[in-house]
């Protein structure tokens, strides 16, 4: 059985997997992982390793090579941009019944996403990136041949989403090979992800909290001294959105190979070092931040562009910086609505939850709707 360590959080119990708990208790902005990797949580030289080399085109994780080839720059852009539709088009539409949010999170929200967003592609596209099937190979396999000989290439577009639309367009095999790829990656980074930050965002904000803001979650309700009406509730969910990013943010810990381009910057990193770069930490610094393990929403009102924060970088800094991080929050602060306006209640044993080590940080709960 995992060992586990707790954390206080807000008065909450977090039980980090042991090796996140042993991270969190380091003192030093650089420091040893083991023989080949150095750990940083030093703002400026987390800033200098990101800015010293471009990501190599296998450090990436939706963009990695797919069907033997790297993915060329247009077609990056033009699937960001369908995602980009995709999520707008998503908003913008009645959600899903809330009871799909039932169940174990963040699992639930990841399929209730996949619902709500994808659902209109066919089958065996809109099998691409569900759950079950990622975590096979084989079956991914079986999916992938599927969608290869699906739908008729040059064949009529049909209520299908946009990031669909890239595969059917596709001009040849290996387009549609990383069309297919780019889909499965797009769709479950984005579903991961966001599942990953309205979760985090449930847990922090505690019963009181969720209580709070339940039932007004999407209400615009206040107009200020020039009669402009101001989405109060909705100013506050970002907010907690953004003091999420910080105290649990789903991305971190960011990974360099090792090379020329890390060993001048700082004498602990030599040329065969690998960089673990942890936002987790430097969020939580308080050589950076004001009471950093309290959960404070107000600390971003009235910041015009939280990621001009210092010590703060939630979507990576300049050099390699999230090209979704756009879609991310306002897609989170929908689901969140829909959770608080549902009346989700937090399930857990004990008010105690676990955060295991995987890629992506999320705090695990049962959740019911309530309405
Ligand atoms: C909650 C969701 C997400 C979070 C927290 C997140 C966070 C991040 C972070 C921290 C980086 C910097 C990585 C580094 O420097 O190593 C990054 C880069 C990037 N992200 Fe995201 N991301 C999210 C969702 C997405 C989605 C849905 C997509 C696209 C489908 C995406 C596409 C990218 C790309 C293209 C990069 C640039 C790295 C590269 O050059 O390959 N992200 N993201």
């Amino acid at each position: 059985m995992e060992e586990s360590a707790a954390a206080p959080d807000r008065g909450h119990s977090i039980v980090y997997a042991p090796r996140i708990q042993d991270l969190l208790a380091r003192e030093e902005k650089v420091f040893r992982i083991d023989a080949t990797t150095v750990g940083v949580s030093h703002c400026d030289l987390i800033a200098d390793v990101v800015a010293a080399r471009p990501v190599r085109s296998a450090e990436r994780s939706v963009y990695k090579p797919a069907a033997g080839a790297d993915i060329p720059h247009d077609s990056a852009t033009r699937t960001i941009r369908a995602l980009g539709k995709d999520v707008m088009e998503g908003i913008r539409t009645p959600p899903p019944p809330a009871r799909g949010l039932n169940g174990p999170w963040p699992y639930a929200a990841t399929s209730y996403l996949r619902q709500w967003l994808f659902a209109s592609d066919p089958l065996p596209v809109s099998l691409l990136s569900k759950r079950g099937i990622t975590r096979s190979p084989a079956l991914s396999r079986i999916v992938d041949r599927a969608v290869t000989v699906w739908p008729e290439p040059g064949g009529a577009g049909h209520g299908r989403t946009a990031l669909a639309e890239q595969i059917r367009s596709a001009s040849d095999a290996r387009e549609r090979g990383q069309a297919i790829a780019m889909y499965r990656r797009a769709t479950a980074t984005l579903c991961d992800g966001v599942a990953a930050l309205t979760g985090n965002a449930l847990w922090l904000m505690g019963p009181a909290g969720r209580e709070q803001l339940m039932g007004r979650a999407g209400r615009k309700q206040l107009m200020d001294s020039a009669g402009r009406e101001h989405d109060v509730a909705g100013a506050d969910l970002t907010a907690v959105l953004w003091e999420t990013l910080r105290l649990l943010p789903p991305a971190w810990m960011l990974y360099r190979t090792g090379g020329d381009a890390y060993a001048g910057l700082h004498p602990d990193i030599r040329r065969e070092d690998n960089v673990a770069l942890f936002p987790l930490l430097m969020h939580r610094h308080p050589d950076y931040w004001s009471e950093p393990m309290d959960f404070r929403p107000e600390r971003w009102t009235g910041v015009p562009d939280p990621e001009k924060t210092p010590a703060f970088m939630p979507f990576g800094f300049d050099g390699a910086r999230c090209w979704a991080k756009h879609l991310v929050v306002p897609l989170a602060e929908r689901l969140l609505t829909v959770a608080l306006d549902n009346r989700l209640a937090v399930r857990v044993p004990n008010q105690e939850t676990h955060v295991p080590l995987r890629s992506l940080l999320s705090v695990r709960f049962d959740a019911r709707s309530g309405a």
